[in-house]
């Protein structure tokens, strides 16, 4: 049986993006939290997922409310990452945030926002996956992205504005989104 060190020291090779998911409770309260585990799923129907830790004090928020919203985070928004992934309550109020239709918050500067709907929720060991339905979408694109890798933050090496990054060989395939 590994243990969880080895674990999540192997996982950790897996590079990511870091989106900043939003909702709203059923008091109105707003919630948020880093993660890493944001993934687009579906095309058709338009599916994402993310998979909240059933050790966070607001899990029943992130599983029932009817709308999400997840921001993905450009380089220089490392701030916003860690001021999300820290442990507590009013984060949304201590930054500009924006409203979407859904009524979910939205980070303004991130390099997209989805707004989805609640589609599934499913039971994954000490974690769930959500699945959520895109209902908008909110493009910038003016920045390179935040990357996560061997638990550190990390830039690309080659700016795609400014530098002259090549076509990504997923992007010939047809796999860009
Ligand atoms: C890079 C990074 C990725 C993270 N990914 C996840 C994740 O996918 N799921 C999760 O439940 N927590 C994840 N976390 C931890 C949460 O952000 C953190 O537990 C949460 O913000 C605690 O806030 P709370 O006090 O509002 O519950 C991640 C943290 C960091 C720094």
């Amino acid at each position: 049986m590994l243990d969880h060190q080895s674990l999540r020291h192997a996982f950790g090779n897996y590079a990511t993006g870091i989106a900043v998911i939003g909702a709203r409770g059923d008091d109105g309260m707003l919630v948020g939290m880093t993660v890493n585990s944001f993934t687009s799923v579906s095309l058709d129907p338009p599916l994402v997922l993310y998979c909240p830790s059933r050790t966070l004090r607001a899990v029943e928020t992130y599983a029932s409310a009817r709308f999400f919203s997840a921001s993905i985070l450009g380089a220089g928004q490392k701030r916003l990452s860690d001021l999300f992934a820290r442990q507590g309550e009013s984060k949304w109020e201590s930054i500009g945030h924006r409203i979407g239709d859904t009524g979910v918050p939205l980070i303004p500067e991130a390099l997209a926002s989805f707004e989805c709907e609640n589609h599934a929720v499913h039971e994954a060991g000490d974690h769930l996956l959500v699945v959520g339905h895109v209902r908008a979408v909110h493009l910038r694109e003016s920045a390179d992205p935040l990357i996560f890798f061997r638990s550190r933050y990390r830039a690309l090496t080659q700016s795609e504005h400014g530098g002259d990054l090549e076509t990504s060989q997923a992007v010939h395939l047809g796999w860009g989104l």
